[in-house]
């Protein structure tokens, strides 16, 4: 699995150990930075390029870290197409592909303590979104990111 992942200083700590223990895993992992914790850096700016990333490869998911992962994830939802959920447990991980088919997770690096988020990413990765009825869920928050395009008609 093709994985994208970013930072920022406050994700830095969780990103470094993430990159390692999914690579010695076998995927194919992008680290978009930041690459140190010790400057404060934005996240916007990570979990924007994590987001465009993960739109132009149909082939990738992302994982974006900050302090809390909340910003971060509020960050990767303004990116038309993300589906970015903050996870704290495997439960909610495999939640959020099963139900939300998240395309981004977002973790806490001063949260989720390192074991607890590998298991939010194996989980979600092992996943599989169950469609059904949360497709049409789905379909309505994609209407949400384009009012005119179903109000209009
Ligand atoms: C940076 O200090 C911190 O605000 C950021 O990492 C994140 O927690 C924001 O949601």
């Amino acid at each position: 699995m093709k994985i994208i992942i970013g930072s920022d200083h406050g994700g830095f700590r969780l990103k470094s150990f993430l990159v390692h223990a999914l690579t010695l895993k076998g995927h194919d992992v992008e680290d978009l930075g930041t690459n140190s914790g010790e400057h404060s850096v934005d996240y916007p700016d990570f979990a924007a390029a994590v987001a465009h990333k993960v739109m132009a490869d149909s082939t990738a998911v992302g994982i974006v870290i900050c302090g809390t992962g909340i910003g971060a994830s509020i960050a990767a939802n303004k990116v038309v197409g993300i589906r970015c959920a903050l996870v704290h447990d495997g439960y909610t991980a495999r939640m959020a592909k099963e139900h939300n088919n998240a395309n981004v997770l977002a973790l806490g690096g001063r949260t989720t303590a390192e074991e607890v988020a590998l298991d939010c990413v194996v989980s979600w990765l092992n996943a599989t979104y169950q469609g059904g009825r949360h497709q049409p869920r789905l379909d309505k928050i994609a209407a949400l990111e384009c009012p005119l395009g179903s109000a209009g008609k």
